[in-house]
Order: structure tokens, then C-alpha cells, then sequence
């Protein structure tokens, strides 16, 4: 080590990290966080299909849902049934208990409320009398539930003594959204609630039950059979379905920093068939100006660490 100073090896590292065959980065990937990101959603604008992007956007490795309510974190994402689930930040689960504003759903998103089960905590008891419009919001017969849930120790978190009366808690089921797309709890004379994505084989544990509120998703943003055909071939070609503006006209985001409207394996050398405005773009990025100066900074670090030494 005393031979090969420290900043010796920095600059060596710099060189290397310089040199080594990068990726160009694609402009939209593939997965965000832990999920895998497929057609319908997209990581940025021109990804995914034009009618998500407003309301699912992935940043710092997490993937949002944005309502007039608030972002929500997407955990799940399940593409053979068309759902996903989300964790509001102020839902109570059996390990916290809070007081929850409303939730709320787009009216022009492409999201419906999946199959998860609503409970509704805190109300003004009875639920049973609880009514919207006339009919009544609870389901009776599955009260057990929340007997269930009223046994975690949080609830004091809503203002309950342990093990209160299970007749301020109510299964909302069907559960379904007002006018305006919220779960309205001040109107339904609630103070929480919670949503169960999956009871996980444990229907009387609470504390194994999955919670996030799931929700269904429609594609439809272009003809559902040209659209299937196309995105299909350009996934399988290790592509990326996207738009491009004005028109959002399909494109398939190829990763080694070309577009095309069918396969990535079609425009296998992407300098065969492409105008010379596109070449230019594709020539830009691979000869970019960011390598000069990230190896001048390495070199312009490595001497002050010398002269430190
Ligand atoms: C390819 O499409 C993506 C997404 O629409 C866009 O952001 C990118 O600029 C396009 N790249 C080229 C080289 O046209």
C-alpha cells in the first residue's frame, strides 16, 4: 500500500469506471425500485402509455400514484390482473394507527378500486345505522374482521381504549367511492381506516394481514389489439413501450438509445435505415462530452490528494 498511494488508486478507479462499457442510459427503464415497469406504466414522460404518465411517475426509486388526494407509494404491481396496490402513508395497519384524510381517485384515471377490503375505524357507533344516500355502508356479516383488528394494541392511536366496542368499525363493502372519487370518512363519521390487500392464510391475525389498497387499472390508451401486437413484439425484443408527442404515437424504446415503431431486433444496427437527424442523436450520446470532465475531475482530485499526502 505505501508504494501505491491512495490517490493513485482513485485515479485508476476513475479511468476504470471511465473506460468500462456503459449503457447508455435508456431514456426509459425498465424497473423502478424493486418493480418491474412494463407497458402500461412508464418510469418518465414518453414511457408507458400516455394516459398513466400523469399519475404514475417513478422518482428516487419509487414508483407514485398521484391523485387530487395525494402521492401514494405503488408496492405491487401485478400485470396479469390488471392491479396494483398502494400504501397511503396516513392508512392504519395493525402496527399504527392514525387518523386518515380521505382518499381519493382521479375521475378521468384509468384506476378503478380493486379487491381489497375496507374497513372503516372509529366511527360514530352504531355502524350499523351508517347510511349513504340511504343505504347502508357496512356489511354485517363479516364484522369479525373487526374484532380481528380491534385486537392490535394501536388503536389507542385513534383515540380507542383497547379491545373497544366492535360497533365503531365497519367492513365497507362494497366499498365505493363518492361523486368526486374519495372515500369521504368525514362524511361516513369515521376517523380511520384501513385497507387488507391479502390475509396472507391468517384471517384472525391482523398482524400477518397484508395492508394497501388495491386497485385496478384499464389500458385502453391505444387500440387494445394494435397495441397488445406491437407492445408485445417490441418487449420481447428487450424493448420498452413509450409514445412520442404531439401525437402519442407508439414508439418502442430500444436500449441501446434508438426508437422504432415494431422490434429492437429490426434495427439491429441502428445506423442502417435511420435519417440523419436521428443519427446524429444516436452518434451525440455515444461520443458524449460528460466522459472529458468526469476524467479531468479524477485527475484534478488525485492531485490534491497528493498534495495533501
Ligand atoms: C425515444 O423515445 C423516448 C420516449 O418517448 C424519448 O424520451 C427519447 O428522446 C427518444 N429517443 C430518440 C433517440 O429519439
Amino acid at each position: 500500500m505505501d508504494s501505491l498511494p491512495l490517490p493513485f488508486f482513485i485515479l485508476l478507479i476513475t479511468l476504470f469506471l471511465q473506460t468500462s462499457p456503459s449503457a447508455p442510459d435508456s431514456a426509459c427503464k425498465s424497473t423502478c425500485g424493486s418493480l418491474q415497469i412494463k407497458y402500461p406504466f412508464g418510469t418518465s414522460t414518453g414511457c408507458g402509455s400516455p394516459r398513466f404518465q400523469p399519475y404514475v411517475t417513478c422518482s428516487s426509486d419509487k414508483l407514485l400514484l398521484t391523485t387530487h388526494t395525494g402521492s401514494y407509494p405503488i408496492t405491487s404491481i401485478s400485470y396479469k390482473d390488471s392491479t396494483l396496490t398502494i400504501t397511503p402513508p396516513f392508512m392504519s395497519t395493525c402496527s399504527s394507527m392514525q387518523q386518515s384524510p380521505n382518499l381519493g381517485l382521479d375521475w378521468a384515471s384509468p384506476f378503478q378500486l380493486g379487491p381489497s377490503v375496507f374497513l372503516l375505524l372509529s366511527c360514530t357507533p352504531p355502524t350499523s345505522s351508517l347510511t349513504i344516500n340511504g343505504s347502508p355502508v357496512c356489511d354485517p356479516s363479516s364484522s369479525h374482521l373487526c374484532a380481528s383488528f380491534y385486537t392490535c394494541p394501536s388503536v389507542i392511536g385513534l383515540g380507542l381504549p383497547l379491545f373497544p366496542p366492535t360497533n365503531t368499525c365497519c367492513v365497507y363493502s362494497p366499498a365505493n367511492f363518492n361523486g368526486k372519487g374519495d372515500l369521504d370518512l368525514r362524511a361516513l363519521k369515521c376517523m380511520g381506516y384501513t385497507s387488507i390487500a391479502s390475509f396472507q392464510d391468517s384471517p384472525t391475525n391482523p398482524s400477518e394481514w397484508q395492508y394497501g389498497v388495491t386497485l385496478k387499472y384499464m389500458n385502453g390508451a391505444f387500440d387494445e389489439y394494435y397495441m397488445n401486437n406491437n407492445c408485445k413484439t417490441c418487449e420481447d425484443s428487450g424493448g420498452i413501450c413509450g409514445y412520442s408527442s404531439p401525437t402519442n404515437s407508439f414508439v418502442c424504446v430500444c436500449n441501446i438509445g434508438f426508437n422504432t415503431t415494431s422490434s429492437c431486433f429490426n434495427n439491429f444496427n441502428p445506423f442502417q435505415d435511420y435519417h440523419e437527424d436521428d443519427q446524429a442523436t444516436i452518434l451525440s450520446s455515444i461520443s458524449s462530452p460528460t466522459c472529458s470532465w468526469k476524467i479531468w475531475l479524477g485527475v484534478l482530485s488525485s492531485l490534491i490528494f497528493c498534495l495533501a499526502a
